[in-house]
């Protein structure tokens, strides 16, 4: 007989509430790594294109579905943090679409900066059957992508495509999609994904994806920004000695609340090297081929990622 691992259950309005807030975050990511994936195809690939634009209307709607459901279901931390929305999304997404023509829905953004979080009131079964179904769909949609990137990545590594989105680009939100797919079989299963215990498991995968950022900020600023380039280097090393210092605890008891305070105050600083980034570039004060909605995704993954520090902590 094996040993049996016997996880505690969650209550219907954790799951409720655990679902939508991973849900408005990560739906949001998805539509927006189409939309860059899309904008990067050369004439040749134009019918990889359309399907990134497939993807991309398949993942607005979703959200748009999901947000409708989160009123009034989301948890205040969630909100508060502003991994759903930032102060800059409204500005980066019209700018985004005045550069590339490619639509955004702007009224979709101006219903989650209006959420309000979950009260007292206990969610109606409806509402959790609701919930039930938009994390399978969600589930389906994103292992779609998931699948698509792999393609690309594949023909991309092998010199058999050029796209204008590195390699280490695609590889990276295919690993986010990954991430999104098992948070959401933690959920159909009705674990909790906000267990103390897989913290650290969190701070290795996202110091690996904030020190990505910092590369691709490095990349993609222009080179006469010299200033900025050096300073997104060091956060890129910064977090490359973040990640191994969270796989090394994990692999020996060691200190996990200074590994957490560490991957905090590392974080802190780069999310508001990206905010202030992010508002330069909307500004036109920084000269770079950073698509202004870039800037706002990798600010609000850093926020997401203090969220899960301050809720798992
Ligand atoms: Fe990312």
């Amino acid at each position: 007989m094996g040993i049996e691992v016997v996880k505690k259950l969650i209550s219907q309005k954790e799951f409720i509430t655990m679902s939508l807030d991973l849900n408005l975050f990560f739906l949001r990511i998805m539509k927006e790594h189409s939309f860059f994936l899309e904008i990067g195809f050369s004439p040749r690939n134009k019918n990889m294109g359309e399907q990134a634009a497939m993807f991309r209307r398949g993942f607005e709607q979703l959200l748009s579905e999901a947000t409708d459901l989160a009123n009034g279901n989301v948890s205040a931390n969630a909100l508060s943090s502003h991994q759903v929305t930032t102060q800059y999304t409204l500005e980066a997404e019209r700018l985004t679409n005045f550069y590339t023509g490619i639509p955004f829905n702007l009224g979709l953004t101006r219903r989650e900066e209006m959420l309000q979080p979950a009260g007292l009131r206990m969610p109606s079964a409806r509402t959790e059957e609701a919930v039930v179904r938009l994390d399978r769909r969600a589930y389906q949609l994103t292992a779609e992508l998931a699948t698509f990137k792999e393609r690309l990545l594949q023909s991309v590594r092998s010199c058999k495509m050029f796209t204008v989105n590195y390699p280490l680009l695609i590889e990276h939100i295919l690993r986010e999609a990954r991430h999104f797919m098992e948070m959401l079989v933690k959920l159909i299963h009705r674990e909790s994904i906000t267990r103390p215990e897989d913290l650290l498991s969190q701070e290795v995968f996202w110091n690996r994806q904030m020190a990505e950022h910092a590369k691709f900020i490095a990349g993609l600023l222009d080179p006469s920004e010299e200033t900025l380039i050096e300073a997104a280097s060091m956060f890129g090393r910064e977090f490359d000695a973040l990640t191994a210092e969270a796989e090394n605890a994990t692999k020996q008891t060691m200190d996990l609340a200074g590994v957490t305070a560490d991957s905090r105050q590392g974080t802190e600083r780069l999310r508001d090297f990206k905010a202030s980034g992010t508002k330069g570039i909307l500004e036109c004060k920084i000269q770079s081929i950073i698509i202004p909605l870039l800037g706002d995704h990798v600010l609000r993954e850093a926020n997401h990622y203090l969220c899960i520090i301050l809720i798992s902590d």
